[in-house]
């Protein structure tokens, strides 16, 4: 197992869960889809019809709720939702939840318990100054909302999912929008971290440059 965590931040659709996925394979290390964790959260909380705006009984809901996530499958309270949680309506549920401190303070808890096992890659959008601040590694994907609308237009067609690019694009935009205006650890670029902009590079090449990147941080910590 490393001895060392890389935090991966950025917006939704940059490539960071198939990147850390490869990177954790490559180094040996454990990858954390912090957007899973959220996902999953907010697809139970909807189930129990418990609001954004529920006050005390969101906070009593939460206590009740137990998140069991490993590489390739998530459960809540012993059900598995690793599929359910990528319906495109589980991306709005989890961007409104998210933005709820109490949320925030819970998996921010429970990954931080995680990951201080060490040999952790964990993507996310707080993860470079909120969740692991002490990161050996931290690096912000970025990339245009058009490549990353074009990216998730691709798949939907590949799996079979009707999709339209304008209307996927515009989601990315509304999703961003929420995202980095959130009064609680809104999406920005730490900076701490390494910026990358995937626009214009292939999976491969994003693989790539993050490796650079973790050997540069890497040498510059053992220097
Ligand atoms: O990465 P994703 O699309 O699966 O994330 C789902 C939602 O969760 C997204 O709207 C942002 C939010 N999220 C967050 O606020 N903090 C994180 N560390 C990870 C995800």
């Amino acid at each position: 197992m490393s001895a060392f965590n890389v935090a991966l931040d950025g917006p939704s659709g940059s490539g960071k869960s198939s990147v850390a996925d490869t990177i954790a394979e490559k180094y040996g290390m454990e990858h954390l889809d912090t957007g899973a964790m959220y996902r999953a959260l907010a697809w139970k909380l909807d189930q129990m019809k418990i609001t954004p705006e529920s006050g005390d009984a969101l906070v009593e809901a939460l206590k009740t709720i137990h998140l069991d996530i490993d590489h390739d499958s998530v459960a809540v309270n012993g059900q598995d939702v690793t599929r359910a949680i990528r319906e495109p309506n589980v991306s709005k549920l989890a961007s409104l939840y998210s933005a709820l401190p109490e949320v925030r303070e819970k998996l921010v808890a429970l990954q931080q318990k995680i990951a201080s096992k060490k040999g952790y890659i964990l993507d996310g959008r707080d993860i470079c100054d909120v969740v692991l601040p002490d990161a050996e590694v931290k690096i912000y994907l970025d990339a245009a909302p058009e490549a990353r609308a074009k990216r998730r237009h691709a798949q939907n067609l590949e799996k079979g999912i009707p999709s339209d690019f304008d209307e996927v694009l515009q989601a990315i935009i509304e999703r961003d929008r929420r995202d980095t205006t959130r009064e609680v650890n809104p999406l920005k670029i730490s900076k701490d971290a390494e910026f990358l902009d995937s626009s214009n590079l292939t999976f491969d090449q994003t693989v790539e440059a993050v490796e650079q990147l973790i050997r540069k941080a890497l040498s510059k910590e053992s220097a």
